[in-house]
């Protein structure tokens, strides 16, 4: 069995690793840490887990012994895994880190778009990239992963066949990433509240997201070449799920069904990337509450562009859904367990 602490367990990320965990044959959840001094039971915080789940919710840095688990899950904010992991390194814990702490290997990119010092840097250099359809092999044998970010999932599998395969230029590539609500997490914010939100699509950080370099990272390292992109989030009236529009201009003339063949060739093997073979977008519903990443690839012959598709639900194959697969690559066990269906909650 492998034992399972998760940190910020009563946030989205961390009930939705909870709730992968408590499915999972192989796995057992040993104790479940958040910040605020409210140490009641997680059934009492998410009445859905009565019969599932009754630890006791404890405060970080007040935790009981409960004993060396296997696998801690840093299901927090910024910061928090940069701080703690060491520790949990140090005493042969496996770490898998939600948060932007350590998905660049150059602490400066770090500070640069996340507006704070890096405080961890001696970490990041063994630290791997959380997404095992690209980085199978090197997670296995890792002790630290990042799991990526939302959007950055969908964009980076929409976009690498094409890169790699040389169907379209390294620059100028765009993507337009539409996110549900619970992308912020379960915290209330003013421009959060129902008013504001319903009826409503907004677009924030306009060029400045903090996935704009994670996308051109990850992009370019598994294409082969560095490649530049203009990335624009927008938050729409849903609760959850994530759609990322990838524009890239084409190289020389392919057609749709030659360039769905690349990515039907690149995912034959995966068992959570779904290309569609006639290039519809069946949209962010049919994904919800799985770890599924969806694809749809079209050609504008007129304009010259390649136009890929990819929906994710944002707390699975976004969130929780990387973390748990990490989880079994990390110690080998068979992919997708625990993740033949989450919950949909919220
Ligand atoms: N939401 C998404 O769609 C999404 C997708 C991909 C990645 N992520 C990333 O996943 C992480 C978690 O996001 P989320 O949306 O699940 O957040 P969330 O709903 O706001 O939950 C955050 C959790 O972390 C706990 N926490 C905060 N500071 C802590 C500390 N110092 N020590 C221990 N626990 C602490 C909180 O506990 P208290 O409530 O007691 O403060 C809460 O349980 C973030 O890094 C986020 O960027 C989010």
């Amino acid at each position: 069995m492998i034992n399972a602490k998760v940190i910020g367990a009563t946030g989205y990320g961390g009930l939705g690793i909870l709730e992968g965990l408590l499915r999972h044959p192989a796995a057992r959840v040993t104790s479940l840490v958040a910040r605020q001094d409210d140490t009641r039971r997680i059934d009492e915080f998410f009445p859905h887990l009565r019969g599932h789940c009754d630890l006791r919710v404890q405060v970080a840095g007040q935790e009981v012994d409960d004993g060396t688990p296997d696998v801690v899950f840093f299901a927090t904010p910024n910061g928090v895994g940069m701080a703690e992991a060491r520790a949990y390194l140090e005493a042969g814990v496996k770490v898998i880190d939600y948060s932007g702490d350590f998905r660049f290997k150059d602490p400066a990119v770090y500070e640069q778009w996340y507006g704070a010092a890096h405080t961890a840097p001696d970490l990041l250099a063994e630290a791997v990239y959380g997404l095992p359809e690209f980085y199978r092999a090197q997670i296995a044998g890792a002790r630290l992963v990042a799991n990526p970010g939302c959007f950055v999932v969908a964009a980076v599998l929409a976009l690498a066949p094409a890169v790699k395969a040389g169907l379209i230029e390294p620059s100028g590539i765009i993507v337009d990433g539409k996110s549900g609500i619970s992308g912020a997490g379960k915290s209330p914010k003013p421009t959060f509240h129902f008013p504001h939100r319903n009826e409503n699509v907004e677009a924030y950080r306009i060029v400045e997201h903090q996935h704009t370099p994670e996308i051109e990272t990850y992009v370019g390292d598994f294409g082969g070449q560095p490649v530049t992109a203009t990335f624009v989030a927008h938050i729409v009236p849903t609760s959850r799920g994530i759609l990322d529009t990838c524009y890239g201009r084409l190289r020389q003339d392919v057609s749709a069904a030659e360039a769905r063949e690349v990515y039907l060739a690149a995912y034959a093997d995966e068992p959570f990337v779904r290309v569609s073979r006639d290039g519809t977008c069946h949209g962010t519903g049919v994904v919800l509450g799985s770890n599924f990443v969806d694809l749809a690839v079209n050609v504008n012959p007129r304009t010259r562009q390649l136009v890929v598709t990819a929906a994710v639900d944002n707390l699975v194959k976004g969130q929780a859904g990387s973390a748990l697969q990490n989880m079994n690559v990390l110690f080998g066990l068979p992919e997708d367990q625990g993740l033949e269906r989450f919950g949909l909650y919220p």
